[in-house]
């Protein structure tokens, strides 16, 4: 079993509910088999600047059930720079840091890979609302930003019934449509509009009328933010106009942006956080590193951060040339075979909004 003395903590790129608790997890399973444990404040750029502090059991007291994130977190362009990895490296050198355990997005774990490719062992912990990781079925924050995103969608259904009116809503997602697609099903929204699967425009605001027709007074319709117009402008606000104009329903925008990324973790969150954050320190006890622990099939386990990030790649259409070189025929096969099945998942629920929508 690796012996590791002092290990580092941290969380980086967008915060996410449930990141605090996936924090105290690590901190408390790392104290008790015996290590100090370093927290970095401001996720990568902590490491950069040398923001450092140490973290006793009481110093994750009672932030299982809070939203963002107690060390704070950043998105840090100079950690892509060899200059600025050299510094990191050198604060982890200062203060003994032999480990690190990095809580958060695709981001995140491409700069875990750098610091295990540098003598620090790093290992990521899914954490994003996005839930676009595609190589884990579940990212950290994805429930609890669904819930607090359906709550608001839900009082918007109790307006839009007294008022006869339709709501258009833009949830986040930069790449992924998960976030709009499932609080659509939940809602039982008109239609869910995703970067992932062509929208039927003419279709749906022929539905509406429809619907209309039949007697239905209110209507939701979610819009993930990553789908834009062909000139570039973001396709909620014009589909509101248009389901307006074509429909004679009043309808509204509404924009729920970063709201959705903070509150309190609901109880999956705090599970899976918990979960993933004491797996996270056994592998590196096991002497192991590079890795992303996942969640798949309901079980925790774990996979290379290069075959997470390239079978990332793979599924966002998003391949470099030589990208897929470094594995063999059965894993580029198996990243296939994964985006495949993202996709027919995505595929499925999206049917299922039409089929119930009436
Ligand atoms: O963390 C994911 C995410 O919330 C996306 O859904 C969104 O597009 C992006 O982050 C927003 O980033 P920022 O907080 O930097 O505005």
């Amino acid at each position: 079993m690796a012996k590791f003395r002092k290990i580092g903590v941290l969380a980086s790129g967008g915060d996410a509910p449930g990141m605090n608790a996936a924090l105290r997890a690590i901190t408390r399973k790392a104290l008790d088999e015996g290590m100090e444990v370093v927290g970095v404040v401001g996720g990568y750029s902590g490491l950069i600047h040398d923001e450092i502090i140490p973290l006793t059991p009481r110093a994750v007291s009672n932030i299982i059930s809070r939203g963002g994130t107690f060390l704070y977190s950043d998105r840090c362009d100079e950690f892509k720079t060899e200059e600025g990895m050299q510094k990191a490296i050198a604060t982890c050198k200062k203060h003994g840091i032999e480990a690190i355990v990095a809580c958060g997005g695709d981001g995140t774990f491409r700069g875990a890979t750098d610091l295990t490719n540098r003598g620090i062992p790093t290992v990521g912990v899914p954490c994003t609302i996005d839930n676009d990781i595609t190589a884990t079925d579940y990212t950290i924050g994805f429930d609890s930003a669904m819930n607090t995103a359906l709550k608001m969608i839900d009082c918007l259904r109790d307006t839009c019934e007294s008022h006869a009116r339709c709501n258009v809503v833009e949830v986040m997602g930069r790449d992924c449509g998960q976030i709009a697609l499932f609080t659509a099903l939940a809602s039982g929204a008109a239609a869910a509009v995703i970067p992932e699967i062509p929208f039927d425009e003419a279709g749906t605001i022929a539905r509406i009328k429809e619907m209309k027709a039949d007697g239905k007074r209110g209507f939701l319709v979610i819009v993930s933010e990553g789908v834009f117009t062909e000139d570039g402008k973001k396709y909620g606000e014009v589909l509101a106009k248009k389901i307006d104009a074509e429909t004679g329903i009043e309808t509204k925008f509404a924009r729920f942006a970063h709201v959705v990324r903070g509150g309190d973790p609901t109880l999956r969150d705090r599970l899976t956080a918990s979960r993933m954050g004491v797996r996270a320190v056994e592998l590196l006890l096991e002497g192991k590193s590079n890795l992303v622990v996942c969640e798949i099939d309901g079980k925790i386990t774990d996979l290379d951060i290069n075959y997470a990030l390239i079978a990332d790649r793979n599924y966002k259409n998003k391949l470099k040339p030589g990208d897929l070189e470094k594995f063999s025929a059965e894993e580029v096969a198996a990243m296939k075979a994964l985006a495949a099945q993202r996709h027919e998942e995505m595929l499925d629920v999206y049917r299922m909004v039409a089929e119930t929508s009436k």
